[in-house]
């Protein structure tokens, strides 16, 4: 129940994004510890203080192995590591951290903090973008040596069992035969509070970097004196817990919820709707419009004031607003992410009231014709999608001056771009007055914001189903399952999320309810999936988790391709700097000065009222692949540095390979219940990749007209095929977060050999006949822009379908209730039931 969170952009959140620091790829440095004796093959990020990039950390950080003398040619179970972290200086005031698979999520992560005289470590996991969980699996460290000054701390370890992991069934491992490691780096400079107790720390943000580096493997790294080396490693260094046994009481992210909940009050609904998102809050509004009861169903909290949300810094202390509405405030999110961000989806996702639209940046774009018309089969081509478009503009017009006081702020990074594309024969427009011109154009960024509030379906639709008394919603209530006799659906199965949500079982009205996922790509696919339906690779996996005991059994499920065709925009980020480039600290926002503060409380104007990190110019161009097929790029400029560039004069400009594309992923479910990206859905297509290439390339000759502009990503020295070709393919690095596709849409019904849709043309999933999908999940293919506004649209549009569809009835006996390929009513009068009498037929006796 990701909400559309995983796909609206959260988005250029990411000043925090990946960087790619070319010292660190590749092979290795040998460095052999003089105390020891011990070789490691090493990879370091230098201190930024020495000259190390802009995004390098404070202290640089320095990682080694030494492996078993066979590692490279049989897999290595265990490790010696070498991990040198910085201080700042000053202080031992900082922890630093390792991904033993490159990601945070889902891999063996290993914390490190100096405590006393001491290093204290703790293997932590995580499920989600949020402080992750103590690790629960066998992962063995026992110290060689270590040491602390007063810029960095040392640590000399063994590590057994850390090169495979399994945290609740959610499992993975690296590959020392492969030739190269992923690993992932993060650094604080703050220590963990309760630090001497490793069992009970709680910490923040790595707020001194964090990176992913492909490792290569050489012969430095392997050793015949491995073993007489691990022999060393003989202190095991616990902390103190006060000698009493810890009881965790800090984590917080478990993919299994553990609130206490209200039981399931007595009623039934015509519509039930999963995910208070981009999708479900229009779709709940237009069906309760329609007289219909309905019940919208979100797993998280509220977020916006408007709703109960309490979540904000200091300077909102007196007001109606939290850190979601102020549009200056939302690339606050993933700093601070404890119960915002899902805890079951490896993607960064919103699991609060409004999902995706409460935590992105608000870009709000009238769709292009042909994004319609290239992927989206007949019913919902563009001229179908014309009248919910209007409907939808007409609630959330959107602006692109969102300050009220009519000015924009900051706009010398925007000035200095558009100056550039226009002496290059690029043409401005505003986007939304002209949503088909999307080559070579370039527009001010348009946000669904209103009134210098974040505003969107949550201040508009959500207000208006709210006053109505068929209209009910319930927040932290998390949907396991839906209830089903064969393909047609009772009710849901719902447990509390956090303390006060609900738990039991309702249910929608008797023979004509329904029930409508919007939980996005991965909450809805999840739901499905626990439901018994899926895929069966998918479906056993669930069988064998917690699940299993209470899952419907196996005559029962329904085979459909839920999860694959996974897609998100390719995003590849390029940066350049000017010296006219003005930055403002959106982090800071927290607590910005008395001016910004002000100007924004009493007039909802200034700097704060514009999305961080200053967004623009977006721009647009459409490139013709050797295969036929024209492939949409979009590039979202900012005021902010990334990849080793500072903030201060950098501009990033992240390119998103959109409609055209033609690389797919997979989401898959591990034994833990989580969802996973195992497959990543970036550039396996040649035409894919030379798009990404050719646009770069044309940017670059566009802008080389700007005097005083300086490209440093990819530097001037580097040609943008090894550029590209080079950089290392992974959601860390590529992801948008408009992840779409999980369950798509189309007439070739899943359940049949070749077939590739999950949900008809009515979103009704194929095999049921009241069950709905209506998100992200269902776009065929991927789009131009930001795909909020058109997640919003497909909910207009699948509102109007779904009302038009005759209302269910019972099935009289010997009618047909079932069968591979039926696509009528699943249910029968009582006193029959459906009865199974061959794959092709069932029947109502
Ligand atoms: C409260 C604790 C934490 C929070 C809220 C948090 C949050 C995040 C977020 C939001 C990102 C994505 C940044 C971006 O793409 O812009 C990230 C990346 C990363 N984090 Fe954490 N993190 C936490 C603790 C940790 C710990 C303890 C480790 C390792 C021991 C770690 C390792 C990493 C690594 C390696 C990355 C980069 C790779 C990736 O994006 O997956 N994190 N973290
Ligand atoms: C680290 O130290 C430098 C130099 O003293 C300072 O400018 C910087 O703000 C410090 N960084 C953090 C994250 O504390
Ligand atoms: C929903 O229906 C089931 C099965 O009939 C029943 O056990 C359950 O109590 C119902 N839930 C509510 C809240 O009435
Ligand atoms: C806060 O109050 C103002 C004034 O009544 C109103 O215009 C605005 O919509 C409210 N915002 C939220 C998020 O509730
Ligand atoms: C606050 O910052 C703004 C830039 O956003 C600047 O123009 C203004 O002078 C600053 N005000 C104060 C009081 O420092
Ligand atoms: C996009 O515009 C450029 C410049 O006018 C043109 O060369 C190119 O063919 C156009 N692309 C497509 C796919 O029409
Ligand atoms: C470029 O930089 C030089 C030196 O800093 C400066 O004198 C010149 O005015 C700049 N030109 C432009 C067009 O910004
Ligand atoms: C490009 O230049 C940078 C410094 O300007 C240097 O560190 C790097 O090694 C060079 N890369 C190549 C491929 O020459």
């Amino acid at each position: 129940m990701g909400r559309l969170g995983s796909l609206a952009k959260l988005l250029l959140a990411v000043g925090l994004n990946v960087q790619q620091c070319f010292g660190q790829n590749g092979p290795p440095t040998p460095y052999t510890d003089s105390e020891t004796g011990i070789t490691f093959a090493t990879w370091s990020v230098p201190d930024r203080a020495e000259g190390g990039n802009g995004l390098a950390p404070w202290g640089g950080l320095t990682f080694g192995v030494a492996l078993p003398e066979n590692a490279l040619t049989t897999d290595a179970t265990e490790l010696i590591g070498y991990l040198k972290c910085g201080s700042n200086g000053t202080t031992t005031d900082a922890w630093c951290g390792l991904s033993f698979g490159g990601p945070m999520t889902n891999s063996l992560l290993l914390m490190a903090w100096p405590h006393e005289d001491e290093i204290l470590t703790s293997f932590r996991f995580a499920s989600g973008y949020t402080r992750p969980d103590l690790y629960t699996g066998d992962a063995k460290l026992t110290q060689i040596s270590s040491t602390i000054d007063k810029d960095h701390f040392t640590l000399i370890f063994r590590c057994q069992n850390c090169l495979a992991w399994n945290q609740d069934g959610a499992s993975g491992s690296a590959s020392t035969s492969a030739g190269s490691l992923i690993l992932g780096w993060a650094s604080a400079l703050r220590a963990p509070t309760n630090a001497g107790c490793p069992a009970e720390i709680n910490f923040n943000f790595h707020n001194n970097g964090q990176m992913i580096w492909g490792a290569t493997l050489d012969e430095s790294a392997a050793n015949p004196s491995y073993s007489e080396w691990a022999a060393k490693a003989t202190a095991t260094v616990t902390g103190d817990c006060g000698g009493a046994t810890p009881t965790t009481t800090t984590t917080t992210t478990t993919s299994v919820p553990t609130a206490t909940g209200i039981p399931v009050p007595t009623g039934t609904y015509d519509y039930i709707v999963v995910g208070a998102g981009a999708g479900g809050i229009p779709l709940a509004d237009k069906l309760s419009e329609a007289g219909k009861s309905v019940l919208l169903i979100e797993k998280g909290p509220p977020s916006s004031g408007r709703w109960g949300g309490t979540l904000k810094p200091e300077w909102l202390k007196d007001t109606n607003l939290t850190r979601f509405d102020v549009p200056g405030l939302c690339n606050e999110i993933w700093v601070n992410s404890a119960g915002v961000a899902c805890t079951d989806t490896d993607q960064m996702a919103g699991c609060v009231l409004g999902g995706g639209t409460a935590v992105n940046a608000g870009l709000w774009w009238k769709p292009y014709n042909l994004d319609w018309d290239y992927n989206f089969p007949r019913g919902w081509k563009s001229r179908d999608m014309a009248a919910a478009t209007r409907r939808v503009f007409s609630r959330i017009p959107g602006t692109d001056n969102p300050s009220m006081d009519g000015k924009r702020y900051l706009q010398q990074g925007f000035e200095i771009l558009a100056g550039g594309l226009k002496a290059a024969g690029w043409t401005e427009v505003t986007a939304n007055d002209a949503p088909n011109k999307k080559n070579h154009t370039y527009s001010h960024s348009p946000f669904m914001f209103s009134g210098g509030e974040r505003g969107g379906p949550m201040g508009t639709y959500l207000v208006s189903a709210s006053r109505r008394k068929n209209f009910h919603l319930w927040t932290g209530t998390a949907v396991k399952r839906v209830v089903r006799t064969g393909g047609h659906i009772t009710g849901l199965e719902v447990e509390p999320f956090v303390n006060g949500g609900y738990t039991g079982v309702v249910n929608v009205t008797s023979i004509t309810g329904r029930v409508v996922l919007s939980a996005g790509a991965f909450g809805s696919a999840k739901i499905l999936l626990r439901s018994g339906i899926g895929p069966e690779d998918q479906l056993e996996i669930v069988k064998s988790s917690t699940d299993g005991p209470t899952m419907i059994s196996d005559s029962s499920w329904i085979t459909l391709p839920v999860g694959y065709n996974l897609e998100d925009h390719t995003n590849t980020d390029t940066v350049v700097t000017h010296p006219d480039v003005v930055f403002y600290d959106f982090y800071e926002a927290g607590h910005p000065n008395v001016t910004d503060k002000d100007l924004y409380l009493n007039s909802r104007a200034g700097i704060l009222a514009q999305a961080a990190p200053n967004i623009g110019p977006m721009f647009w161009e459409e490139i013709k692949g050797k295969d036929g097929v024209v492939r949409q790029l979009q590039w979202t400029a900012r005021v902010e540095g990334s990849a080793g560039t500072p903030n201060g004069y950098a501009m990033t400009m992240s390119q998103y390979l959109g409609r055209g594309a033609k690389s797919r992923g997979r989401m898959t479910i591990t034994k833990a219940l989580t969802t996973v990206v195992s497959t990543v859905p970036y550039l396996q297509d040649k035409n894919d990749v030379e798009a990404v290439i050719q646009g770069i390339k044309n940017l670059q000759a566009a802008l080389s007209n700007v005097k005083n502009l300086t490209w440093t990503y990819p530097p001037s020295n580097t040609t943008v095929e090894d550029f590209v070709n080079n950089m290392l393919v992974s959601y860390t690095n590529r992801r948008s977060n408009h992840w779409i596709g999980t369950n798509k849409l189309g007439t070739d019904d899943g359940r049949s050999r070749g077939g590739s849709a999950v949900v008809d043309l009515n979103t009704k999933v194929y095999g049921t006949d009241n069950l709905f999908v209506v998100d992200a999940g269902i776009f065929p293919g991927h789009i131009t822009t930001n795909p909020t506004s058109y997640i919003v649209i497909a909910a207009e549009r699948a509102s109007e379908r779904i009302l038009d569809l005759p209302p269910a009835r019972a099935q009289p006996r010997f009618a047909q209730c079932g069968g591979r390929t039926w696509t009528g009513s699943f249910q029968c009068a009582a006193p029959y039931t459906c009865q199974y009498r061959n794959e092709r037929y069932s029947q109502c006796r």
